[in-house]
Order: structure tokens, then sequence, then C-alpha cells
């Protein structure tokens, strides 16, 4: 494995490429990474890049994503199957026929989405900046699509807007249970609970803070108090070891796997990088000014 590591630093040195890696990775790609975060910092960090290549250790939506903010850029995707199954959960017709009925409607997409949904979209939002952005929209209605979680998370706090919910969901964090909750909390009584807001309602209400990956592992690491991490695991897989001194714990870990997130591995980035594997990202020019508009909304508000 040393072999395989040390000729992915020699590579990507002499190849100008930056690897990103989204904070669901196994902890191996993690410490390969040049740049980890949740789903905003990655957008805003590749922003800056300037990197002539870039390889995404993620799933499909975030590398379209830098490829939107960045087309210049050549972005690879080393496993073209690692999509999220969410992001497909409403088709670009679906919205489009939305917004001729509703004409009034601003169009919130979690980032989430397909490039082709975000170009049918005003403005994006990820789990870190969802609540900031549709604070400061003025509008008489708004469709948030396509996670009724995060959806509702937002709804709940800004009753007096008038804000329409799709019904996507995370395949992953939408299997715990209002149990599995109860559960982790006798078995850890003197623990604080924190959950990614695509979790159900149910779960949600029993947790001391709601926020995106990034807020998790700041709260988990700031605490002074135990922290259950109530996220894919890869978050508590990496917190764990590295910070023993901290107690922190896993939130049924055997539910919260994304298969898709863990498609990467240190053998898949190395065939990227000497160009034998993964896929290059490439979106028509007019699909990405379109989607680009909704990320810089985002960037702006958020
Ligand atoms: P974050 O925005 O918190 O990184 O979440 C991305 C994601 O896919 C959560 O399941
Ligand atoms: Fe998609 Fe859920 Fe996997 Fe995140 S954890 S990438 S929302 S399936």
């Amino acid at each position: 494995m040393n072999d395989i590591i040390n000729e992915i630093k020699r590579l990507k040195e002499e190849t100008g490429t930056v690897i990103l890696a989204h904070t669901y990775q196994n902890p191996e790609i993690i410490e390969i990474a040049d740049i980890t975060g949740d789903s905003f910092a990655l957008a805003k960090k590749s922003l800056a890049l300037g990197a002539k290549k870039v390889i995404m250790c993620g799933v499909r939506f975030m590398a379209e994503s830098v490829k939107i903010l960045s087309p210049e850029t050549e972005v690879i995707l080393p496993v073209p199957e690692a999509t999220c199954p969410m992001a497909e959960m409403i088709s670009p017709e679906r919205v489009r026929e939305y917004k001729k009925n509703n004409p009034e409607a601003v169009v919130v997409a979690y980032i989430n989405t397909t490039a082709a949904l975000k170009a049918e979209c005003d403005v994006c939002v990820t789990s870190s900046s969802a609540l900031k952005i549709v604070e400061k929209l003025d509008a008489p209605e708004i469709l948030f699509i396509p996670d009724k979680n995060l959806g509702s998370f937002v709804k709940e706090k800004f009753p007096e807007k008038n804000i329409v919910l799709w019904d996507g969901y995370c395949p992953v964090h939408a299997t715990l249970t209002e149990d599995d909750i109860l559960k982790a909390k006798s078995e850890h009584p003197e623990a604080l609970l924190a959950v990614h807001p695509e979790c159900e309602k149910d779960v949600v209400k029993h947790a001391d803070m709601a926020g995106s990956t990034a807020e998790i592992i700041d709260f988990a690491l700031t605490s002074e108090k135990p922290v259950i991490i109530g996220t894919e695991r890869g978050v508590a897989d990496y917190l764990i070891p590295k910070y023993p001194e901290k107690k922190l714990y896993h939130l049924c870990p055997e539910k919260l796997v994304c298969k898709d997130m863990k498609y990467t591995t240190p053998e898949n980035i190395l065939l990227a990088l000497k160009g034998e594997g993964g896929e290059k990202i490439e979106l028509p020019d007019e699909l990405i000014k379109k989607a680009k508009h909704s990320i810089d909304e985002m960037l702006r508000l958020g």
C-alpha cells in the first residue's frame, strides 16, 4: 500500500493534480487528499484552486460541481459508478413543468442534484448553507428539491415562508429510525447527539445539533461532552482513531454506509492520475452556463 501512496504523491506533483475528498470517503482516501470538506467547502475551495487537473473523490454531482465552477480544469471522477441516488429523484422535465404552472415560485436545489437539474433551478444550497440562503429568499413560493428531510428541516425554521417539498430522500440517512436513536442514547446516556439533516424528522428531533458533515466534525471536536456521530460512518471512522482523547461514538455504523462514497480506493485514484481510469467529466457549455448560475447564487448568498 505504501508504494501506491508514494506513487500517488509523486504523480500528483508531476501532473499538477489536486485531490479533493468528501468527508464520507474512507480514512485512507482522506489521508491522501489535498483538500477535504463538506459539499459546500469543496465547491468553494475548488473555485480558488486554478488547478490543471482535479480528482474528485466523492460522487458524481460533486465532480460536476467542480467542473461547472472551473470549466477549464480537467475533472476526473475516479469511479464512474459513484452517484448519489437522491440526485436523480426528480427529473429536469418535472421542474420545468412545475415552473410553468407556478411562475412565481423560486426553485431551490440541494447541491445533491445532477447538473441538468441545477440548470433548471434558481439557487443551490448545501446542508450547511440552506438556512442562511432560504432566509434571504423573498418569494411567494419556494419549491425545495429533492430532499424532503432537509427541506422540512428548513421549512420548520421559517414557518412564515411558503415552502413546497419534493419527496426525495437520502437512502442512507433515511434508514435511521427513532428506535435507533433511543438505543444509542441509552448506550451512551452522557453523550450529545449530532445528526445530518438528511435524517427523518423523528430522528432530528432528538439531536443536540443538526448540520452538515463539516459542522458535525466541528461540533464533535469542540464539544466538552462525548458525542454520538449521526451521519455516514466515514466521519466517525476517521475521527475516532484520530482523536482517541475525545469520546466519540458511531451511530448505527451497519446502516450508515453510503456504498457510492466507498467505491473510491487508492488504486483507482492512481489509475485516474495515470490517465488510465476514471471518467473525465464533460458537460456542454450551455449546460455549464445555466447550472453555474445556481451555484454562483449559492456562493453569493451562502
Ligand atoms: P454535506 O453537504 O454535509 O457534505 O453532505 C453531503 C451528503 O451527501 C450528505 O449525505
Ligand atoms: Fe447521496 Fe446519501 Fe450518499 Fe450523501 S450519503 S451521497 S445523500 S446517498
